[in-house]
């Protein structure tokens, strides 16, 4: 059968560095409450000059080398993203631009933290299906842009990456072995989890910016507690629809929000501590970029290698999540 393979992977983070120290002097937080609550130790900020799509860019010109192709044999650029350059032009269009994927159509995706694993179930189908051969899937924020520096709450939690993957077709017995995404608009809710205002529903105005509804809103609580029963699910999914269990998993990399999440997510689907990737204590949650700039460091430091099995797992805001199957 035709699997969509993945050639080439890329990951961009800012040089920046904001330690939980630089963030006492910000607000009322301590590097202690930090790490034990969240597992982060420091997180990269992007120059303020720097939007979402100048960090792709980076990562999808290392995607693209690690493949070995050339930009304009790319025929689709996906960019899952919460913090887009402009509502429009999608911030896909101008990573296309910065690449030079002419030949490409291109186009974002709102999925917030599970953008590029929902980015990469599309790929999956669009190669599948035989329509395309040559995707490249991007998951890229600048969430320092939106974010409180005043509240505490949310401020210490995320930064700034972008991971990139070139998706192609091949009739090899490798690459996405199953994708599964999956959406509840129940929980369709700013105050749980998003940006209240900016939108149609809340446009821009003295009133919006004076309270601060442009920057991200989360109930902490009731978020942990959703990802850590969904994520659990999602990569059962996956799972049976390959007929594999945990134990055939030689590496989990699950989103990457907050250490304890992680952990209980492991715990409950029963796989072993050392085949769980993390590196939240070096980024914090950069939201869709998570799971693919762990990929790409997991391949690039060779803690992954050609015939093992890797799952992605993933929720965010919508409730949006998904889950991937593959076979490097
Ligand atoms: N420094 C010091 N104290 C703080 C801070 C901070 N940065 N932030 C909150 N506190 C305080 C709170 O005000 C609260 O004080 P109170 O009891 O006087 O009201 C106290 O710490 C404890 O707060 P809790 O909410 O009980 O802390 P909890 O153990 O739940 O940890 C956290 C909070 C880290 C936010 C946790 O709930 C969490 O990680 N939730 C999930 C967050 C997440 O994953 N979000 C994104 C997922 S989806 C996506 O990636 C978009």
């Amino acid at each position: 059968a035709r699997h969509a393979a993945i050639t080439g992977t890329g990951s961009y983070l800012p040089e920046g560095v904001l330690t939980n120290f630089d963030l006492e002097k910000l607000v009322d937080t301590s590097d202690e409450w930090i790490r034990q609550r969240t597992g982060i130790v420091e997180r990269r900020i992007a120059d303020p000059d720097m939007a979402t799509s100048d960090l792709c860019v980076r990562a999808g010109r290392q995607a693209i080398k690690a493949a070995e192709i050339d930009p304009l044999d790319i025929e689709m650029v996906i960019v899952g993203t919460a913090t887009p350059d402009t509502f429009f032009p999608s911030t896909a269009c101008y990573v296309q631009q910065g690449i030079g994927a002419k030949n490409a159509c291109a186009f974002d995706l709102s999925a917030a933290c599970a953008g590029f694993i929902y980015g990469l179930d599309l790929a999956d189908g669009m190669i599948q299906s035989g329509r395309y051969q040559t995707i490249l899937v991007i998951g890229g924020e600048v969430f320092n842009k939106i974010l409180d520096w005043e509240d505490r709450n949310t401020c210490v939690l995320f930064g700034d990456a972008a991971g990139a993957a070139i998706v192609q077709g091949t009739d090899e017995e490798k690459g996405i072995l199953a994708s599964y995404i999956g959406s509840d608009g129940d929980y369709a809710d700013t105050d749980l989890l998003g940006i209240p205002a900016g939108g149609t529903r809340l446009p821009a105005s003295h009133e919006t910016i004076d309270n601060r509804m442009h920057s991200i809103k989360m109930r902490g609580r009731e978020v942990f507690k959703l990802g850590t029963r969904i994520m659990p699910e999602a990569a059962q999914r996956a799972l049976d629809m390959a007929g594999l269990t945990i134990d055939d998993i030689d590496l989990l990399i699950p989103h990457q929000a907050n250490i304890r999440i992680i952990e209980a997510v492991g715990e409950r689907i029963g796989i072993d501590p050392e085949k769980v990737y993390i590196n939240v204590d070096k980024y914090g949650n950069t939201s869709a970029a998570t799971t693919i700039v762990a990929l790409d460091e997991a391949l690039r430091s060779g803690r992954v290698k050609p015939g093992d099995l890797v799952l992605l797992v993933t929720f965010g805001a919508g409730l949006t999540w998904g889950s991937t199957l593959i076979k490097i």
